[in-house]
């Protein structure tokens, strides 16, 4: 048969050329970064660490499949089929019902009895391993509990890079290394509960504006392809791949393409960064599945190496699809490898076994299109009406492992020595901040407003609460405890009221003040996800001056979604203590009292820098197309200097930096020493894989394709991986089918033999060459709590590589360490030779360069009193 196409295919590759000119824009024309093509697509290790038993239990399973079936599995069955936000085709001859891909990095997306955690963010000021573990267990436990088989996070990408982006509080932190610990956490936490996490988004999805050209259009930019985030290799490698190769390593079974395009090329279509950045050389054993409507190409994307459409129809309610029925004609008439089908569901049959272990999951027992009771599991058909939520609780005491990470994420910016409070004669809170949202705490969908009190940001990332306590109420229940007078104005606006408030005797004022963002499809007061600005909300400043103008004891909170500007009044003598409380979910009230009341003593640690003006930052957000109205192309020419490695080269002032916070007691940093491990020699990766196998037989006939005629009831606007016609051409539903793959697919795609392994790949182990993570020096210092109370210190570990071209200094290790009052506790900081190494690109691997290295021990990234030369 000709190899034809299934629907709509482009080039996996680089689709770019030079950049349209727009001469009522004076748009310069530029030659367009471009992304290498990189085919065949690998195909699953059966030895690879960790997932040689799930390759075993996958291959016995997929080699019983028809190819309808292994189609089923890669297939959504389109937007509002099913119950969860995506779900693949069910395999009813073997039991295997529906999987359920639902968000989100916070907890379970718009269901009810289920918890709101803090943000990504929160826990990553933290600095705490074990309770990002704990967070990411409890969330993924609460996934199993509602029969959620792929909880969508967590979130690396955005990584950060840009401070007013939407979605930064999704994700930890714009450091790699602080962010590739939550998500090695979060990953082994989640799916030790027994449920498979997506680290996402894949990759450069750094801002909200263009991501998708639809939501763009509906925000009035004529634009006809998203953003293109282009990177280099370098930068790639050092900042934004290094936490998904963690959260490789701590070996997630699922990874989510991104909506933007990559050097031009499509994140869920991009050959370079699937097939050959996260197969070959992560050695990603999982699947990868798209962002909702990330998909534009049928085979193209299936060679580039995407293994799951979501939601599975080529936008949200048109009941096509570029996979489906295309999927399995493309197959049929030789376009996509058979084996690359195989693949796909050996990926995610295998991701299946590694942490479920079994195929007989709890039943789906919400539905994310409503919350009552009974209703059609097939929502947008109106089709099955039946119980479709049992409103099953899943919290358990997750409550108190919230409030004590929104507690311990609490970093304490400025204390002049008004905390921790003690039995404060008279608390004034001010705020609207401080309360709640007059239509409840879920009463905007999506969290889709900044009304009340900020818990979390807006958009797929976020949970229903199951109770928010306001700062208002818990610092009120403290106050009547306490025997303190308390008042509060839950507005910004009560000005003649708030002065005369706060300009009572013996007052202490709490000002609550925020700053919110969230996902591009919603539109809170003109920010489109991404901040217009990075000043506070609701004229949070004005609010902050008013109360300290009057007040010489104001301690001012902040929630927020990242760095705001704190420039104006900062250094108050009035302002006698600043918290950033992040975004704590639903105990924020409890926790930030137990922090101002010294129940916790603070030692969280920002996790960005707080500069003193927007564009101290460098790189920022693009709000206009600048490519006519092709591509807005976004060049990442700061390479990895962003965040604090920025204002460092820049030698820059800030007002608080990356990695500090104080505590209620004081630590002492001594003697520092250096151990050096016998790590040996680097061995570059050498040898091949093996050829690519197929599991199973299909019949080339495409009569056995057709909807089946018996027991079987067609679901409307579902995808099926069947034909309705033995015209192949009618069946596709694509104008172009019929053209050969030779016309329109690159060299290599259709390759099955053996591949050469990069040298910078793993071999069996998933995260790159084992090598890099071998440990070449142990540094120690000794800590002292020289304070009278008992406290947390998070000393960390910087290197400075010592290139003209590195940063000055980079995170590369750091402890959260409980001390009692005059005790002294050594610290351990590790370096492993990916610490010490700086990507090649010309030898394409990590090197370590001649460069004198130096490690340091802190406080912060500015507060670096111990140093020390690497032997
Ligand atoms: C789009 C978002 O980008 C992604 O993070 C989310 O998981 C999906 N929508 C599904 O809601």
């Amino acid at each position: 048969m000709k190899a034809a196409t299934a629907l709509s295919c482009l080039a996996g590759g680089s689709l770019a050329a030079a950049g349209t000119i727009n001469p009522a824009n004076k748009i310069q024309k530029r030659a367009l970064q471009t992304s290498d093509p990189h085919y065949p697509s690998p195909w699953m290790n059966p030895d690879a660490d960790g997932w040689a038993e799930a390759y075993a239990q996958a291959r016995d399973f997929v080699s019983q499949l028809t190819l309808p079936e292994k189609v089923n599995l890669t297939t959504g069955v389109g937007w509002q089929g099913e119950q969860c936000v995506g779900q693949t085709g069910a395999i009813p001859r073997f039991g295997l019902r529906s999987l359920c891909m639902h968000d989100a990095p916070l907890g379970i997306r718009g269901s009810d009895y289920n918890s709101a955690f803090p943000s990504g963010q929160t826990a990553a000021a933290t600095w705490d391993r074990g309770l990002m573990y704990r967070r990411g267990y409890a969330m993924g436990k609460e996934a199993k509990g509602k029969g959620i088989n792929v909880l969508l996070g967590p979130v690396a990408g955005p990584l950060g890079r840009m401070p007013a982006a939407g979605r930064n509080w999704e994700g930890f932190a714009p450091d790699p290394v602080l962010t590739g610990v939550g998500m090695s956490e979060t990953v082994k936490g989640t799916q030790d509960a027994g449920v498979v996490a997506c680290a996402k988004h894949f990759i450069g999805n750094e801002q909200e504006n263009f991501r998708q050209v639809g939501e763009a259009q509906g925000y009035g930019h004529n634009i006809s392809e998203t953003l293109s985030s282009n990177i280099d290799d370098k930068t790639m490698h050092e900042l934004y791949l290094w936490p998904f190769a963690d959260a490789v390593r701590a070996g997630v079974g699922s990874v989510m393409c991104s909506y933007q395009q990559v050097n031009n090329s499509y994140g869920c279509q991009n050959s370079k960064l699937l097939n050959d950045l996260l197969k070959n050389e992560l050695g990603f054993q999982g699947f990868v599945m798209s962002d909702w409507q990330a998909q534009h190409t049928g085979a193209a994307s299936a060679v580039a190496g995407l293994d799951m459409t979501m939601p599975g129809d080529t936008s949200f309610n048109t009941g096509l699809s570029f996979w489906g029925t295309n999927l399995t004609l493309a197959v049929l008439n030789g376009t996509v490898p058979a084996y690359r089908v195989d693949d796909m569901a050996m990926r995610i049959m295998a991701s299946i076994f590694k942490v479920s272990k079994t195929t007989d999951f709890d039943p789906i027992n919400f539905s994310f299109w409503t919350l009552d009771t009974y209703g059609p599991v097939h929502w947008v058909a109106k089709e099955g009406y039946q119980e479709i939520n049992s409103h099953v609780d899943v919290r358990e005491d997750h409550g108190k492992l919230i409030r004590e990470i929104a507690a311990k994420g609490t970093v304490l910016l400025k204390n002049s020595g008004a905390l921790p409070l003690q039995k404060p004669k008279f608390v004034a809170v001010i705020g609207e901040d401080a309360g709640g949202n007059p239509n409840g705490p879920n009463g905007c969908s999506d969290r889709g407003c900044d009304d009340g009190t900020l818990a979390m940001g807006w958009g797929s990332g976020t949970a229903n609460f199951p109770y928010l306590v306001t700062p208002d109420a818990a610092l009120q229940a403290r106050a009547i405890e306490d025997g303190s007078r308390y008042e509060s104005i839950l507005s910004n606006y009560a000005h003649d009221k708030t002065d005369a408030l706060v300009s009572q005797a013996n007052v202490t004022a709490i000002v609550f003040v925020n700053a919110d963002s969230g996902e591009g499809y919603i539109n809170v007061d003109g920010n489109m996800g991404d901040r217009k600005n990075l000043t506070l909300w609701k004229n949070g400043d004005d609010l902050v001056k008013r109360v300290s103008g009057a007040c010489s004891n104001t301690i001012v909170v902040i929630h927020s979604t990242g760095p705001v500007l704190l420039t104006e009044w900062y250094e108050s003598p009035n302002i006698t203590a600043i918290l950033w409380a992040g975004l704590p979910g639903q105990e924020s009230g409890n926790s930030i009292a137990d922090v101002l009341y010294g129940d916790v003593n603070p030692a969280a640690r920002s996790p960005f820098t707080w500069g003193k003006t927007r564009e101290s930052y460098g790189a920022d957000v693009l709000y206009e197309p600048n490519n006519g109205n092709g591509a807005p192309q976004q060049d990442f020419s700061e390479g990895v200097f962003i965040d604090y490695r920025y204002f460092d080269k820049q030698n820059s002032s800030v007002i608080y930096e990356f990695g500090h916070g104080l505590s209620y007691t004081t630590f002492e940093y001594s003697n520092i020493r250096v151990e050096k491990s016998n790590a040996g020699e680097y061995k570059p990766t050498t040898g091949s894989t093996a050829a690519a196998p197929t599991f199973g037989n299909f019949s080339t006939d495409l009569k056995d394709y057709l909807f089946p005629k018996e027991d079987f009831s067609y679901i409307y606007q579902y995808i099926y991986p069947y034909v309705n016609t033995t015209d192949a051409k009618k069946a596709s539903a694509d104008p172009h089918y019929g053209q050969t793959a030779e016309e329109f697919l690159p060299p290599h795609v259709l390759d099955a033999d053996a591949q050469p392994l990069l040298r910078s790949s793993g071999g069996n182990s998933p995260g790159g060459n084992r090598q890099l993570y071998d440990i070449m020096y142990t540094i120690t210092a000794d800590i002292t709590n020289t304070g009278a109370i008992v406290g947390e210190e998070v000393p960390q570990l910087y290197v400075s590589l010592g290139g003209p071209e590195d940063p000055k200094v980079q995170l590369r290790d750091f402890d959260r360490m409980r001390i009692d009052p005059g005790e002294t506790k050594q610290f351990t900081g590790r370096l492993t030779r990916r610490d010490l190494s700086n990507w090649d690109i010309e030898v394409q691997d990590w090197v370590v360069s001649e460069h004198k290295k130096t490690a340091f021990v802190g406080k912060s990234s500015r507060k670096l009193d111990l140093k020390i030369e690497l032997p």
